[in-house]
């Protein structure tokens, strides 16, 4: 194992987690708090830039700290908090507003995506990247667990930090690196990039009756059910191959090449292995949603250790820009 290092990540909660946010990013952030100092975080702020419903808003931040407890984040090991319990976290953006270059933010690709799936282009989606930096340098963050399409943003902190670094010429904020992990982009149901915005997900904690349904509507191709079949190119697979062992999925593959397997027999199978995977963790959930007093207390906890260490570290930034405040 690699030496202790402190992660730190952050999901929007902007609608229902699913099998892509968990394979992405959810998953590696469940393996990290083993090995790492974890601090994950509900980006609340960030998600008013798609979301302008406040019961809406609320309700989608309390689904993401149910699902990340019932699947097993474990707030002995990891601080799990609500972006919005650290207001500093909005102080530092300002300030890193004012190092960096308009240019470095018209190349954010995401920004540009967003737009053209229609987002509102307001100054909040075209500054994200601002705060992301800011949610990421304020803990002084040494790795940063992402899915491929965030590591642009990762790489924007790193510019970021060093601008305010040689602004200030003194060495305050510390450089993160992206962290990837090795599941490539998941389809969805419809052989696209599984996300929220295309309608085509198979959503993590959907009763097991309609997540089925779903798997049972995957596109696969008119290959009969005699014919060898490409395990490779078929989006059951791609999702089946992340939900067992090696084992399982070479042996999958196996029966693929053979032929005689049809696609509904695979899409049982994935059923399956969904159910086996994410079953007793809906159990859990139900079980958490019912005391949502014990949530709370987790954000709140989570929320004030977090708050403890961006204090800190915003004093410093203050200190070093010659911004002064009225002791209380
Ligand atoms: P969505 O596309 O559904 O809006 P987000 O952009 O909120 O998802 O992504 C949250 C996290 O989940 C990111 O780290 C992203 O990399 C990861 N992620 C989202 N969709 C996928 C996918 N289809 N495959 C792999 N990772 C994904
Ligand atoms: N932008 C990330 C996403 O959409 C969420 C996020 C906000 C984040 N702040 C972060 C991720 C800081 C890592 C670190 O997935």
């Amino acid at each position: 194992m690699s030496a202790r290092k402190r992660v730190v990540s952050g999901v929007q909660p902007s609608g229902k987690l699913h099998l892509g946010n968990y394979l992405g990013a959810m998953k590696q952030h469940l393996e990290d708090q083993r090995d790492h100092e974890s601090f994950i975080f509900i980006a609340n702020y960030h998600s008013l830039t798609s979301v302008t419903d406040a019961a809406r808003l609320r309700a989608l931040t309390q689904d993401v700290a149910l699902d990340y407890l019932a699947l097993g984040l474990d707030p002995k090991l990891a601080t799990l908090f609500r972006q919005s319990d650290v207001p500093e976290v909005c102080e530092l953006t300002w300030v890193l507003a004012t190092v960096t270059g308009k240019g470095l933010l018209e190349r954010a690709t995401s920004y540009k995506d967003k737009v053209a799936r229609g987002l509102p282009a307001s100054m909040g989606l075209f500054s994200y990247p601002l705060l992301m930096a800011a949610d990421i340098l304020i803990y002084r963050a040494d790795l940063v667990p992402v899915g491929k399409d965030q590591t642009q943003h990762v790489e924007m902190t790193q510019d970021i930090a060093t601008h305010f670094n040689t602004a200030y010429g003194a060495q305050v904020l510390a450089r993160p690196e992206a962290k990837l992990n090795d599941a490539p982009v998941v389809p969805g149901i419809d052989g696209q990039k599984m996300s929220k915005s295309y309608g085509n997900t198979i959503d993590l904690f959907d009763e097991m009756s309609a997540g089925r349904k779903r798997i049972m509507s995957i596109k696969t191709d008119s290959t009969p059910v005699e014919a060898p079949k490409d395990p490779e190119t078929c989006n059951v697979f791609a999702m089946y191959r992340h939900l067992v062992t090696p084992a399982e999925a070479e042996s999958m593959a196996a029966r693929y090449r053979a032929g005689g397997l049809g696609y509904g027999d695979a899409k049982k199978a994935l059923a399956e292995a969904f159910e086996r995977t994410f079953g007793p963790a809906r159990e859990r959930r139900r079980k958490l949603a019912a005391r949502p007093g014990d949530v709370e207390d987790v954000l709140r906890e989570g929320g004030l250790r977090a708050r403890a260490v961006a204090a800190a570290v915003m004093e410093e930034v203050r200190a070093t820009c010659g911004i002064e405040r009225a002791r209380p």
